[in-house]
């Protein structure tokens, strides 16, 4: 018989090992416990939603609504798609649930898995893990400036290096249609220099001129007219308000008047987080206001502010390093005879808190301990015949290489285990 073919992950998708794990586990504890602080509560958000969702809050034209959402006709024939983002359905949950009317203030933080067919590269997946928050029916600048303290606290929290935060204003309803009528003027005066792509987005929805990424065409763009000197006076006022607020709580920030965000529900404020040594997928965050967001998913007129962090990103940039110190002890069983009481004496020790291995019986006792050894335990407690007959196991210190024969009583209570264990632990190796 043929050896049937390995089965390999889906272009763009990939495991994360315990390792990586580990750092992303300390990351969001470290963003969930910040979130917290601020007042924020979690939600679990559905990875599937009706795909009308993202077409009508990200914005048709924009290149995730158009070209990388893994949208399928369900088996009911409803057309769903893979949540490429969650603010979509952190609103959608907001008026779906009812606290809309009972909580409409809320703020909100998410975590989890988002689905972009983008072309797969460093730093860039088709599943990516994002960490976000929403604040919703706020539409006072301190929630603006509220929202970016906290996001400084996390990188703080989580030693983020490198990192920058970029702010802009986007305008709103007011003055953006003239703003993008002169944009589009522009992009007409330069059509031969500008991509197919973008001759559709100047007709479409000019604004989305800044997402391309040919060089040709940024240069193009770079002296496009900026939309911060377009603003109607309230859009100014607000933008002035939200950089006194950051000014006075010492975030640090540098005006980006071109940066306007890849998806279409923003208005006002818009920002991004923008890492150095990245390369291209240098963009660790970002987001910003959407006033208009909820009163388009068929809610009232409730704005809202938020951002999400890319986790893969995140944790590129940040220093802190994720404790993985290996088990307190290992069990050894040498014979079969052991196995049961050694399987007992891990649990009585794990439910006292401790992390234990313990190894199946059958290897002779110097691979066993090559096997602990491996594993970084640093307690052996060996099982072997005499120590049944006595009734005592015997424990080794890894790190001392010395041992304590019949030292450890098998069917003592899981304290004074614990205790005996422990005491080895916090004597210096
Ligand atoms: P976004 O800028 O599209 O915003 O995504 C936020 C972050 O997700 C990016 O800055 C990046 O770090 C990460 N990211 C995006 N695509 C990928 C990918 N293909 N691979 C790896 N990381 C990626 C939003 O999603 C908005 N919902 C943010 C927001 C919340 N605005 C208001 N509230």
């Amino acid at each position: 018989m043929t050896k049937p073919a390995a089965i390999r992950a889906v272009k763009g998708f990939r495991d994360v090992l315990p390792e990586e794990c580990r750092r992303w586990q300390a990351i969001e504890e470290a963003a969930a416990a910040t979130f917290v602080r601020h007042g924020f509560g979690e939600i679990r958000l559905p990875v599937l939603e009706r795909t009308e969702l993202f077409a009508r809050s990200l914005g048709e034209s924009t290149d995730v609504v158009e070209k990388e959402m893994y949208t399928f006709v369900d088996r009911d024939e409803t057309t769903v798609t893979l949540r490429p983002e969650a603010t979509a359905s952190v609103v959608r949950a907001y008026l779906e649930s009812g606290l809309a009317q009972s909580d409409p203030t809320a703020q909100l933080f998410y975590r989890g898995p988002m689905f972009r067919r983008e072309r797969p590269q460093k730093g860039r997946y088709r599943q990516f893990y994002q960490i976000g928050a929403e604040v919703l029916g706020r539409e006072d600048t301190l929630a603006d400036a509220e929202l970016l303290v906290m996001l400084a606290r996390i990188l703080a929290a989580v030693a983020a290096r490198g990192v920058r935060l970029e702010l802009n204003s986007v305008g709103d309803a007011a003055c953006r249609p003239a703003y993008t009528e002169r944009l589009r003027e522009f992009g007409r005066r330069h059509l031969a220099e500008l991509c197919g792509d973008c001759h559709r987005r100047l007709e479409r929805n000019p604004l989305r001129l800044f997402d391309c990424k040919i060089e040709t065409c940024r240069a193009v763009i770079a002296d496009a007219p900026r939309i911060v000197d377009a603003l109607c006076a309230p859009c100014r006022a607000h933008l002035d308000d939200v950089r006194a607020l950051l000014d006075g709580a010492g975030v640090e920030y540098v005006m980006n008047p071109r940066l306007v965000r890849g998806l279409d529900y923003y208005v006002r404020t818009a920002f991004e987080l923008v890492a150095d040594g990245l390369g291209a997928q240098n963009a660790v965050g970002g987001g910003g206001r959407y006033d208009g967001l909820v009163a388009a998913l068929g809610g009232p007129p409730i704005a809202g502010v938020g951002f999400a962090l890319g986790l893969e990103r995140l944790a590129s940039v940040s220093e802190l390093v994720a404790e993985d110190a290996g088990p307190a002890a290992v069990v050894l069983p040498l014979d079969p005879a052991g196995v049961a009481p050694g399987l007992r004496l891990a649990t009585r020790l794990r439910d006292q808190g401790l992390a234990i291995g313990l190894e199946p019986s059958g290897r002779s006792l110097k691979a066993l301990l090559r096997v602990a050894d491996r594993r970084r335990a640093r307690l052996a407690i060996i099982v072997g015949e005499d120590e049944l007959a006595q009734g005592r196991a015997t424990v080794r210190d890894l790190v001392r290489h010395e041992d304590r024969r019949h030292a450890l009583a098998l069917d003592a209570p899981g304290p004074e285990l614990a205790r005996f264990v422990r005491a080895f632990l916090e004597t210096p190796a």
